[in-house]
């Protein structure tokens, strides 16, 4: 059985921008957020309060924030790797935030300099700053089905890592097809989105699970539907296809929202999501990255 309605987390802002040698100016991060927001996508991941040495390209996470931080109808979240960059967030205005974990030890030390364990405890004490001022947190575990450095990854790790996420009082966690890999397949051994996915949902609900993939291997439609069959009602994507995370070697765009609610509205799956505005938004931002739409169903549209 397919959801009715499918909540789309809009992360090109972030993922979709980290990766861009090219500075992107902050007026322009700030107008292709809002034309997101005004294209019916209830979430738009805004930016990331990281290290700037680690991320160039969003450095100036605090003026896009404030620049949007009142837009109506829209929730903005932010990734968040540490206390410091916590209270930076909030300081900027945020009202949600986002941590990112690893399945992989491999991709967690390149990422983000720690082990898994690390990363969970500095996570925690995250968590109850932002219990204590009544910010939600969403969860990422990256590499869920392989990782750059480590190869094929245990759907274990991955149901461990979620749990410890959702413990913490993680709202939601994503789940995140980091370089692109999976396949739908049902064997069961590690590489594969169906036995990953049978993991996670045994430890966390599958309705506070969502699905977070890269399009390296062009798989991630059927990786999208086939964890539509297995319940999940939450799928991350990125206008245009932008993105790719700049310590994963070989990690390309995610999934294109255009391709995204292509599918969903030829399923009768509501999102609430405005495909001609979306498309819109990634031709803004398409035009000044200088840069083809990675979206198919984006490129075929503007032809008709
Ligand atoms: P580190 O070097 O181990 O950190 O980096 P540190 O605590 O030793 O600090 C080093 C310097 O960074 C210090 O500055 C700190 O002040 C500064 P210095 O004294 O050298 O001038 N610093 C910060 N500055 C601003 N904001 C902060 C912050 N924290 C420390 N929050 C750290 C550790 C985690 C900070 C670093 O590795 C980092 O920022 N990593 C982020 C990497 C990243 O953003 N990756 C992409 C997002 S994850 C992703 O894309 C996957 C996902 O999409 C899901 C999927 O696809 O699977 C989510
Ligand atoms: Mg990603």
């Amino acid at each position: 059985d397919l959801p009715r309605c499918v909540k789309i987390v809009e992360v090109g802002p972030r993922d979709g921008l980290q990766n861009e040698k090219d500075t992107v100016p902050t007026p322009v991060k700030v107008e292709l957020i809002r034309r997101l927001a005004a294209s019916g996508l209830s979430i738009v991941e805004a930016t990331s309060f990281v290290s700037p040495k680690w991320v160039p390209q969003l450095a100036d996470a605090k003026d896009v924030m404030e620049a949007v931080r009142n837009t109506e109808g829209v929730r903005l979240p932010v990734l968040t790797p540490n206390i410091k960059g916590f209270e930076a967030a909030i300081a900027a205005g945020a009202k949600e935030i986002a941590v990112f974990a690893s399945a992989s030890e491999g991709f967690s030390k390149s990422n983000i300099n720690c082990t898994i364990k690390e990363s969970l405890a500095r996570y925690n004490d995250v968590a109850l700053a932002a219990k204590e001022r009544e910010i939600n947190v969403r969860g990422y575990v990256s590499c869920v089905v392989g990782c750059p450095v480590d190869g094929p990854v245990p759907p274990s790790n991955v149901a461990y890592v979620a749990k410890e996420l959702y413990d913490m009082g993680c709202y939601e966690v994503s789940l995140g097809d980091t370089i692109g890999v999976g396949t739908p397949a049902f064997l069961i051994y590690p590489g594969t989105v169906v036995p990953m996915l049978e993991a996670a949902m045994s430890v966390v609900p599958v309705e506070k699970l969502a699905v977070h993939f890269h399009d390296t291997y062009g798989q991630s439609l059927s990786n999208i539907l086939i964890s539509l069959q297995m319940g999940v009602s939450v799928v991350d994507s990125s206008v245009a296809g932008l993105g790719g995370c700049p310590y994963a070697k070989g990690a390309s765009g995610n999934v294109a929202t255009e391709d995204v609610v292509y599918m969903l509205n030829g399923l009768g799956i509501r999102t609430g999501v405005d495909l001609g505005k979306v498309m819109a938004a990634g031709e803004f931002i398409c035009k000044h990255l200088g840069r083809q739409s990675g979206s198919k169903a984006a490129t075929a549209l503007s032809k008709v």
